[in-house]
């Protein structure tokens, strides 16, 4: 099949370009590398086609878009701190450009798989969280994902294929410093012998997923013949983040303690999935477990 991934230079959107190729699948990104990095898909230059564009530059992405058997839409401005000074910029680039992919799978038919986000959700009232919680996000990143999903169910109305998985914390290699960029963040700090640093007491829990996992689940929802709907795409599992400063000090074989900084403002306090529907309807799981994914990148040895 021929399938583009927009953001495809992105974290998530290059292990997805070459879990596609893996799966002999021909691949085209289209990226502006606002956040991506030409180094992220380093040795596929025989492989895919690449298109330095914005998302915003309809008729460009019209010419590549039309020919595709689906796309899966990874572009967008993900960094929440960022999303308050900037919610102008969030708006276009998150709303109008994934609008842009939806008109487009509307006027030639293709599916769209998309990265919706477990922040749509904002502070759940229960967890695990089940997809038809309420969404209420905490901040205009949030409110650019939620608009998506309102768009995506407008244009599911009229005949458009769209599943929007709802991603919780994605971490893996070469990941940004947004979302589960705790992780990056605590492992520059233990790299450098320096305890980590935690927003708060470090109650707060999230439910992180690895990439490689996030990149099957597209591939999965893509193939499925599925009505259009929304996926919780994590473990179902939880970690406070205190919890994980310990665990990744331990891993590292370090002697000490995590300091405690400021809380963030619009920081989730709790955050789990239900995967009950994802098992159903993708017959997926996340196989990695963060401790395994850690102990490889941060035994002594490594560090
Ligand atoms: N990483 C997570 O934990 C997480 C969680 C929930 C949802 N998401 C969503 O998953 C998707 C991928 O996130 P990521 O973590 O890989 O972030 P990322 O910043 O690494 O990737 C985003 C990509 O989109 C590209 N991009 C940005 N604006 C663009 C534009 N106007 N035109 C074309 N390309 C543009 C960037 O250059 C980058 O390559 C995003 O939609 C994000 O909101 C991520």
């Amino acid at each position: 099949m021929h399938f583009i991934v927009t953001g495809g230079a992105g974290f998530i959107g290059n292990h997805l370009v070459r879990h596609l190729l893996g799966r002999g699948h021909s691949v085209e990104v289209i990226d502006n590398l606002h956040s991506g990095r030409m180094e992220n898909l380093e040795g596929l230059d025989n492989d895919i086609k690449f298109h330095k564009i914005d998302i915003l530059e309809y008729d460009k992405l019209k010419n590549i878009v039309k020919n595709a058997d689906g796309v899966f839409h990874e572009a967008a401005l993900t960094v929440v701190q960022e999303s308050y000074d900037k919610p102008k910029e969030y708006h276009m680039v998150n709303v109008v450009g994934t609008e842009n992919i939806f008109k487009l799978a509307k006027e030639f038919g293709f599916k769209v798989v998309y990265a919706s986000s477990s922040s749509v959700y904002g502070n759940p009232e229960k967890i695990p969280i089940r997809e038809n919680a309420p969404r209420k996000p905490l901040n205009p990143y949030g409110e650019t994902k939620l608009q998506d999903e309102l768009l995506a169910e407008k244009y599911s109305r009229e005949g458009v294929t769209i599943i929007g998985l709802r991603y919780f914390n994605v971490y893996g290699k070469g990941q940004t410093l947004s979302y589960a960029g705790v992780i990056t963040k605590f492992l520059d700090r233990l790299k450098e012998h320096n305890p980590p640093i935690i927003n708060g007491e470090g109650s707060q829990v999230r439910d992180f997923v690895y990439v490689k996992d996030v990149a099957e689940a597209n591939l999965l929802a893509m193939e499925k013949k599925i009505d259009s709907c929304f996926i919780n795409v994590g473990t179902g599992k939880i970690i406070s983040i205190l919890d994980l400063a310990n665990m990744m000090i331990d891993v590292a074989g370090m002697q000490v303690k995590p300091i405690h900084g400021k809380p963030l403002e619009g920081d989730v306090k709790e955050s789990q999935a239900d995967i009950n529907f994802a098992r159903k309807t993708l017959n997926w799981e996340a196989k990695m477990e963060l401790r395994d994914w850690l102990v490889q990148i941060l035994s002594p040895k490594k560090i």
